[in-house]
């Protein structure tokens, strides 16, 4: 999808359909008022599509609420909400007439959220529908336009690279575990090196894993057969001085729970437990296409977890990167154990801050749902930084304290940790006093996405996958990076 701008009269649009937003209480101005359309569509996030006896052909009149009221986050509602129309009346370039900003919010905050809704809600994950032989292929969004006489030309192109990074992020996601294997994700990895200048990759197959002293990765592979662990780390290089910035991944791209097993009824969606990794190689590529002055190092721990005859066995106890013995008492809390080799290793790799995304704990969707991801942190600065972003990228975080009672529930009797406790207290916030155990003294801040990485429901991401985290990562390396 292609985003952009352009300072034109209603009339002059080619789009296939004209998005023209209504404030509660406004009327249509003319020539749109004497179509005799939109009387109701001024209430929330409704939306009535006329066909205009002139040109543009279609206009779309969507209802975007209070103006007072009205935010970017309501904007990617609208987005979404247009792209539908757009969908159902099989066109493929939408215009939006941009609407009037409330007092305090940037058009261009608006604009962007515009390309991002519509961008969002028109991902489909369809390559393995078969069947479409001699068919036209269905129509897809190709272009967004936004028509305004602001400048707000930086902001829609913010808005595209983000849409699309956060559409190839949920496309890994939907693929399936023996597509999408850690070989697969590194091979991405590599791709986004090899598209960009300031790009780096290095790949560890298991041999140098396990060489290098990484036994959470290495224990947690060991029930994989075929299908070998890699640890990948990307860097970028934008600016070659100031700040590092760590960014992991969790890629486990299928979580069978081990010898631990899971129950079978939905575990087919553990493919998704790879969703932190996808973001993170995502925003690195969207952060390199925006050219973003900053430096980035970031890790992808990626295996599968599965049971075999050679897998890890719970009361196994292992050596992390770091030297810290655990006692794996349940082989299904396997993303602790892979993130806090990779965290170690991007602390070793001179990041100076770090943070991880993971779908790490079944119960942060218990405790907040699918509208916020638990953020937990051992610094106030990152993680004021981490929630001004979220918030501006509608990817909420919650923050959930570390204390040290906490902490003693993840030391072991005969090791440094056990990796989970039969007293299933605070299971979120456990996983994160077990990873502040490898944060090397840096400032450091974790958010779980177990619920909010998949199935949210949000107008602008349906059911399936959300890419949740490139938007937040990349609106932070903006921040980091001015
Ligand atoms: N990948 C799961 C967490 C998860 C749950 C992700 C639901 C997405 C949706 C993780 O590896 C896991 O199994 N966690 C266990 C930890 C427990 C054994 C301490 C959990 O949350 O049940
Ligand atoms: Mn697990
Ligand atoms: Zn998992």
């Amino acid at each position: 999808m292609k985003a952009y701008t352009t300072d034109v009269a209603l009339s002059d649009l080619d789009a296939d359909l004209v998005a023209v937003g209504l404030y509660e209480g406004d009327e249509l101005s003319e020539p749109l008022g004497s179509t005799g359309g939109a009387s109701d569509a001024s209430s929330d996030f409704k939306s009535q599509v006329i066909v205009y006896p002139g040109h543009p052909e279609r206009v779309v009149i969507v209802g975007l609420g209070k103006k007072e009221d009205f935010t970017a986050e309501r904007a990617r509602v609208v987005g979404a909400v247009s792209q539908k129309a757009l969908k159902q009346i099989k066109g493929e370039a939408l215009a939006w007439m941009l609407p009037e900003s409330p007092e305090g919010v940037e058009a261009g905050a608006i604009a962007a959220a515009l390309v991002e809704g519509a961008g969002f809600s028109a991902f489909e994950f369809d390559r393995y529908k078969s069947g479409s032989d001699g068919q036209e292929a269905p129509p897809e969004l190709k272009a967004v336009e936004i028509n305004t006489d602001q400048d707000v030309t930086a902001a829609v192109r913010i808005g595209e690279v983000i849409a699309n990074a956060g559409n190839r992020a949920r496309y890994l996601q939907s693929l399936p575990a023996n597509e999408a294997t850690p070989e697969y994700l590194a091979g991405r990895a590599q791709e986004i090196a090899d598209a960009n200048d300031k790009v780096t990759v290095e790949i560890k197959d298991r041999a140098a894993i396990v060489a290098a002293g990484m036994g959470g990765l290495e224990a947690v592979s060991k029930g994989g057969e075929d299908v070998e662990p890699r640890l990948i780390t990307l860097k970028y290089i934008g600016k070659g001085s100031g700040e590092k910035l760590g960014l992991i991944g969790k890629s486990v791209t299928f979580d069978t729970g081990g010898i631990s097993i899971k129950p079978s009824a939905g575990m087919h969606e553990m493919k998704m437990d790879m969703s932190g990794g996808a973001a993170v190689l995502e925003a690195v590529a969207a952060i390199a296409e925006l050219d973003l002055p900053i430096d980035i190092v970031a890790v992808l721990p990626s295996t599968e977890n599965m049971p075999s005859g050679t897998a890890l066995k719970p009361g196994d106890i292992i050596t992390q990167l770091n030297g810290k013995t655990v006692e794996v008492t349940n082989t299904d809390a396997e993303g602790r154990l892979i993130l806090a080799d990779a965290l170690v290793h991007c602390a070793r790799e001179g990041a100076d801050r770090m943070v991880d995304l993971a779908t790490l704990t079944g119960a942060v969707l218990i405790g907040l749902g699918s509208t916020y991801a638990a953020l937990i942190s051992n610094d106030d600065d990152l993680s004021d930084a981490v929630s001004s972003a979220a918030d501006r990228s509608g990817e909420l975080v919650w923050r959930l304290p570390l204390h040290d009672e906490y902490k003693n529930l993840t030391k072991g009797e005969i090791t440094d940790l056990v990796n989970a406790s039969a007293q299933r207290k605070a299971g979120t916030i456990y996983a994160g006093s077990f990873l502040e155990e490898f944060t090397e003294g840096k400032p450091w801040a974790h958010i779980d996405i177990a619920g909010t990485a998949w199935d949210t429901g949000r107008e602008y991401w349906g059911k399936g996958p959300t890419g949740f985290g490139v938007h937040l990562l990349v609106a932070l390396a903006r921040d980091l990076s001015a």
